[in-house]
């Protein structure tokens, strides 16, 4: 029997129990690690978690008006490394979540040019932005595999790619936002292409041995959403080329907060079909239901975002609990 409590590894990085802490925003005021950062990851380190996804981090200094935490240029790499040193010294491993906004960009948006994959209205901000060039399409992808550099050489244990959640990557894959007829467009090998060479960027730069994950979106909660047979696609495909891990989430917004473990249909489905390692994210907040999930389907890691900013030391509790050893 498998139990939440063995020692893995996701590539090169070794975990020492099949919880996650899945990724919560940051927020800071230009982009730099502050001492409040460091205090909150330094408790959620000693909490037991089996590695921790940081908040969403801009690959783009263009986004720097939505206050999140940035690795876009050199500056900000004393930050980072402070921040791996802390979490590490508690005996723990830290991934760095990358993202680009796009169209959802939660912040004063005036004066900054907003790209999506097409003109269509953002379903949370309103703001209609312009169609991205391929041109640009590329820029953007040398920049989070820049990011990513700059993550390993803070001392990170791996990268996630945030390509969920609405935000630019995973509107490619959303048939509302997404209404190109180009290469990015239209079937579900043009949706995925996204995605898949942005992981292709990183791989590049980031080199083999390298941990690199994603986090994407199995629905999206409203008309026109993404589908699932592309998302299996995408994962095929994401499988084939060597990425180390995929995190399964979707709108959990729209879900009722007392449901639990909420995407296991869809990441049991991806775990059954590709031999790749699954974090299964949204509502997981209790020990026996993830421990019948992980031996009844080929899901292996827990992500909770939640269940640990209520309780930083939830893990160890289980450990008290349930541990075997
Ligand atoms: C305050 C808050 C901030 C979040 N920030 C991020 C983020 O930066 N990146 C991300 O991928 N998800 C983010 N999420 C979503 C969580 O990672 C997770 O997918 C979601 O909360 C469902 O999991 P849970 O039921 O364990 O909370 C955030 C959630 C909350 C509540």
């Amino acid at each position: 029997m498998k139990t939440l409590f063995d020692k893995t590894h996701i590539g090169a990085m070794k975990l020492k129990n099949r919880f996650i802490r899945a990724a919560v925003a940051e927020k800071t005021q230009d982009g730099h690690i502050n001492d409040n950062t460091l205090k909150l990851y330094e408790k959620l380190a000693q909490g037991g978690a089996g590695a921790l996804i940081t908040g969403f981090t801009l690959v783009d200094g263009e986004e720097k008006n939505f206050p999140l935490m940035a690795c876009y240029d050199d500056s900000f790499l004393e930050g980072h490394r402070k921040l791996t040193n802390i979490v590490h010294e508690n005996g723990t491993n830290i991934i760095l979540q990358l993202v680009y906004v796009g169209s959802y960009i939660m912040g004063d948006a005036s004066g900054v040019t907003i790209l999506a994959p097409s003109a269509v209205k953002n379903l949370n901000t309103g703001i209609v932005p312009r169609e991205i060039k391929i041109t640009e399409i590329k820029n953007i992808q040398e920049k989070f595999a820049a990011a990513a550099l700059r993550a390993k050489n803070s001392g990170y244990d791996g990268i996630e790619i945030h390509a969920a959640h609405g935000f630019f990557l995973s509107q490619f894959m959303t048939p509302y936002y997404n209404r190109r007829t180009d290469i990015y467009g239209g079937s579900a090998e043009n949706r995925s292409r996204m995605s898949l060479e942005t992981y292709d960027a990183i791989r590049q730069y980031a080199g083999n041995d390298f941990p690199i994950l994603i986090k994407i979106n199995v629905n999206d909660g409203f008309d026109g959403e993404v589908l699932f047979e592309d998302v299996l696609y995408l994962c095929k495909k994401l499988t084939e080329r060597g990425i180390n891990a995929i995190e399964i989430s979707g709108a959990w917004q729209k879900l009722p907060k007392e449901s639990t473990s909420y995407f296991k249909k869809e990441a049991e489905t991806i775990a059954a079909q590709n031999n790749i390692k699954v974090i299964m994210t949204g509502g997981n907040l209790h020990f026996n239901e993830m421990t019948d999930i992980l031996n009844t389907t080929k899901v292996e890691y827990f992500g909770m975002a939640r269940a640990l900013m209520k309780n930083a030391d939830l893990v160890n509790m289980f450990e008290k609990q349930y541990g075997m050893d």
